[in-house]
Parts: structure tokens; sequence; C-alpha cells
């Protein structure tokens, strides 16, 4: 039980059921200034029952609480203040930190599933700053939702169908050339792209040509069908390394493809229900009455959409995962398909359709101008984070010229600080990116946060922590990182709850400055009764440091 709790519970005792214990529990606040203590109960709301007023009624509740948690109760204004008895508290948590370990802050399991839908970057083009955000934001929610005790399904649903193969197909077939595509496969299959898009204009029978090639493809033609498994495959192994790097993985890679054979499925659904409508030759489902365009489910020509996918999609996870909830972690540009995509499946009667959910992102700026990897200006994210290693590198040399594994750890640091810096700021937002910036080891950084953890773990090696227990002597810098410490699981929930990792991040970068706080003012390696107690503190904060990096999806290194 949170001391939250506890305070709403001692608090009925005293008001008795004027309000519910819920009701008390949401009206307790934290006060922003540390004088007026740890927590606060504002009493207006039991200024009808009591027929007082509520400064009144603070002075009565305020007398009436006797209780070993508080060290002290004091009525301010219409609010009762709490002081928690830091020896008791501090103990208790710092301690439960250290037997919990990893496991502090984790709910358990709930039997519920979650499933996610990220990163899904589009096959034979190259991974997008786009589809980096999905993958950083879509992985971080997952394992929040695992600590939550759900199990998570995480999808990456591969762009890996539609007309842009076809075209594809025509360019390599006049102009491509197997080793070059062997040798760099996406780079050389997006050239084609381009190529197609250049010459199509001037010869637009091109087009016609790519059509009939995707025909063919869905019609299950041998040579289309070669030629596509070719190009998923080897895009799939430029991706991999990405993820790799990234430290990703995925419980699926049902693409679009998969897809194929299942959306007669919904179309017979759709019909059943008499939801198709013709509309110039194509068939629709009208949303008119939710103030939305007509979702387009087949075109006259009888072809299949992205829509239609992800219709066929749904139905699918809703049938076989029977989640929970959906995440769908997706540009914000994308906001009008997933409306109407959950319109579609209300319509057909789903009831969990509630529970899905789009999670939409800004975008990566740079030089104030979005980040693109169209029109040949790429930016390879392997090259993206080959250079924060790279930089990473450089750092620890300076630094820390003798570091034992300093690849490894110039890896952690160089990745964790492209991800760490997508995900400092609510996901909404743009972001600039700047490498110099989100590599530094000061400021609102990953490697900010990994150096602070570093750091107290010198501090356990240089001072022989043996395991001791905390003592509950809690000056007010100590105070501090308890009380960080004690906000851990309130953090885990709200981030889950608003699907926000950033929350997460704010969270571990405080933590770090009240402990580096700690660490300016107390000499924690001093030889005295109480070193150990104080190393056990400073092992509790690594432990949640490492946690809360691990649920951001970094890494954090022991030494750096
Ligand atoms: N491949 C798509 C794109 O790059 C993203 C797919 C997102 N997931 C989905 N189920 N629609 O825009």
């Amino acid at each position: 039980m949170s001391y939250k709790q506890q305070y709403a519970k001692v608090l009925q005792g005293v008001i008795g059921d004027a309000l519910t214990l819920e009701q008390i529990e949401q009206l307790i606040e934290q006060p922003k200034h540390e004088d007026h203590g740890d927590l606060a109960f504002p009493c207006f709301l039991l200024a009808k029952a009591f027929r007082k007023a509520p400064n009144m009624i603070a002075v009565d509740v305020a007398e009436k609480i006797d209780n070993p948690l508080f060290a002290n109760v004091q009525p301010v204004g219409p609010y009762v203040n709490v002081f928690l008895n830091r020896e008791v508290v501090s103990q208790e948590i710092v301690n439960r930190v250290l037997s919990e370990k990893a496991n502090y802050g984790s709910s358990e399991a709930n039997g519920k599933t979650i499933v996610t839908d990220f990163s899904s970057p589009n096959i034979a083009k190259p991974f997008s700053m786009g589809h980096l955000r999905s993958t950083v934001i879509g992985n971080a929610l997952n394992q929040i939702s695992r600590k939550k005790g759900y199990d998570v399904v995480g999808i990456n649903h591969l762009g890996d169908w539609g007309t842009q193969f076809g075209k594809l197909m025509v360019a390599y077939n006049m102009w491509g050339k197997e080793e070059d595509v062997r040798a760099e496969p996406i780079k050389e299959l997006l050239k084609l792209y381009v190529r197609f898009h250049e010459e199509a204009e001037s010869k637009p029978e091109l087009e016609d040509e790519g059509r009939a090639w995707f025909k063919k493809l869905e019609q299950g033609d041998e040579q289309a069908t070669v030629l596509w498994k070719w190009f998923r495959e080897v895009s799939l192994v430029e991706f991999s390394r990405v993820y790799d790097m990234l430290g990703v993985q995925f419980d699926s890679l049902n693409g679009e493809a998969f897809y194929n054979d299942k959306m007669q499925h919904v179309i017979d659904l759709l019909e059943e229900k008499e939801l198709l409508v013709e509309s110039e030759g194509a068939m629709v489902v009208d949303l008119e009455a939710e103030g939305m365009p007509p979702a387009l489910i087949k075109k006259k020509d009888g072809a299949t959409l992205y829509a239609t996918r992800d219709l066929a999609a749904a139905v699918y996870r809703l049938e076989t995962y029977r989640f929970e909830q959906a995440f769908y972690v997706v540009g914000g540009e994308q906001a009008l398909h997933f409306k109407q995509l959950f319109a579609v499946l209300k319509k057909l009667g789903f009831d969990n359709v509630d529970g899905m959910h789009h999670v939409p992102f800004g975008l990566i700026m740079k030089d104030g101008k979005k980040m693109s990897t169209r029109k040949g200006r790429i930016v390879l994210l392997e090259e993206v984070l080959q250079d924060a290693i790279n930089v990473a590198k450089q750092n620890i040399a300076e630094k820390n010229p003798n570091l034992a594994n300093a690849d490894q750890t110039a890896q952690q640091v160089g990745v964790g600080a492209v991800i760490f810096h997508d995900l400092k700021n609510e996901r909404m937002n743009n972001i600039e990116f700047d490498l110099e910036q989100m590599l530094k080891f000061e400021g609102e950084t990953g490697p900010y946060v990994q150096y602070t953890n570093a750091r107290a773990n010198s501090l356990l090696r240089k001072g022989g922590y043996d395991g001791a227990a905390f003592d509950g002597s809690a000056d007010d810098y100590a105070w501090g990182v308890v009380s960080m410490l004690n906000q851990f699981s309130a953090v885990i929930d709200r981030a889950f709850v608003r699907r926000e990792p950033s929350i997460i991040s704010r969270y571990v970068l405080d933590l770090a400055q009240s402990f580096n706080k700690y660490y300016g003012q107390v000499r924690v390696l001093e030889e005295d009764a109480a070193k150990q107690s104080r190393l056990a503190l400073v092992k509790s904060v690594t432990i949640v440091l490492t946690e809360g990096l691990r649920l951001l999806g970094v890494g954090a290194p022991e030494e750096m």
C-alpha cells in the first residue's frame, strides 16, 4: 500500500463515511513545497457534511490523527498536511528496493494481453526517422506494459505489400542488377524506385505496367513472388542490424502481406452487416454519421488497400489475441486512418474497440526542417547510430581511457543517447536531432543518467558494499532521494495510462539529480558506523536507475 493510500485510510478513520476511501485518496495531494509536508488533504468537500468551514475542519481532523507513520500533522488553512516519519518510511522504502531488486515497482501478472503495432517500416525503403521514433516509443511502451503485469505481443506490421512492389519489379527488370541489390539492398532498391518515378513522368505507361505486376503478385505468379520474397528478405536483413543495435525484439513480423488471405473474411463480415456500399465503382464503408470521410475498402479495379489490410489485421488480432488493449504506434499524420479503422470495427460490432489506441508522435527535425528520407536526401539510421557510438567512444577515450570494455560501453552510451533524446519529451512534440547535444554528459541526456548510475556503482565498489540494510537515518539529501525512490511505481502507472514514456525519462533525470545532490553534500565513503547504510541507499539508487533506463530501452553500464 502506498503512503498516500495509508494516509487515506487513516483519514477515513477520522472523518467516517462522508467520503469514500477512493475519493479521499484522489483528493490527497503532494504539496509543491516540502515545508508543507509530504502529503496534503484538502477539506473543502467536507464542508457540507460537517457544516463547518474547511479551515476549521482541518484543525479538527489534524488533532485526531495519531499514527507512527507521521512525524508531524499540521492544519494549514483548509489543508491537513502530514510529514512522514522519515526514519520509518526511508527504512521501509530503501530496504524494499534492496530486496525486490529489478522487481521493485512491478505489478503482478494480470493475465491480460496488450498488442502493440510498432516500428512497421516499409520494405525496400530506408528505415525512416519516423520509424525510429515508432520503434523506440513502442519498445518502451512494451517494457512498461510488461512491468504493469501484461502479456505483450509486439508486432512489426511490415509494409511488405502494395502497388509499390509492382513498380519496383518493373524497375528491377528494366534497370536492376542482382549483384548491386545483393551488395546494398535498400540503397539499390530505393534508387530503382526513384528512377521509376522519374521515368514514369514522361512514360505514364510504366504505371500501368507496375499495376499489372502487382496484380500478378496478388494472383500468386511465380516470377513476381520470387522477386517479392527476395526484396523482403534482403530488406529484413538490413533492418535487423538496426534492431540489434537498438536492442529491440518483436514477437511477430506479420506484415501487410500476411493478411492477403484474411481480407475476404473481413469483406464477408462487412457484407453480412450490409456496411459495404458502392461509390464511383469502389466499395466503401460510409462514415458520414461519424463525421468522417468514407473508408475505402476496395478500389474500382478490385485492388485492396493499406486500410483493408489494417482492417483484416485488427480483426485477426482481436480474434487471435483477445487483447484488452492494442496500441498503434504510428505518426500523427495517420490519425484519420486509425479513427476510420476503429469506427468501422465498431460498426462491425467488436466490443473491445475502446481498448484500441492510436499512439501518435511528432516529427524529427533537423535545423528546423523535417528530417526526411525522400528524394535522395537519405539519412541512414544505421549511420546515425554509428555516429553516436563513435562520439561516445571519443568521450570515453578522453574521460576514462582505461575503461575495460570500452566498445560495448560506447555502444550502450551512443545508442542510449539517441533513444533517451527521443523519449525525453512528450511524444507529441517534435524533436530536434542534434547529436552533440544528446551525447553530453551533463544536462538532460541519457549519458547524464548513465553516468550518474556508473558513479553510484563505483561508490559501491570503492566502499566495498557488503549488502547491509539502510538504517533509516535520513537527512534532507537522503530524504530527497528516498522520496524519489518512493514515487517509482506511481510514475510507472502514469506512464502506462498515458502511454507516455517521457514520464519515465523525466523520472530517471529527477532521481539522478536528487542523487547527485546527495552525493555532492554527503561523504558517502566516510569511515564511520553508518557507511554501509549509506551505501545501501546508493545501491537502491543504482537498482532503480538501471530499471528505469531498462524500461526506456536504454542500457546502464556499471562503469563508464
Ligand atoms: N508501414 C506504415 C508506414 O510506414 C506504418 C504501419 C503502421 N501500422 C499499421 N498497422 N498501419 O506508414
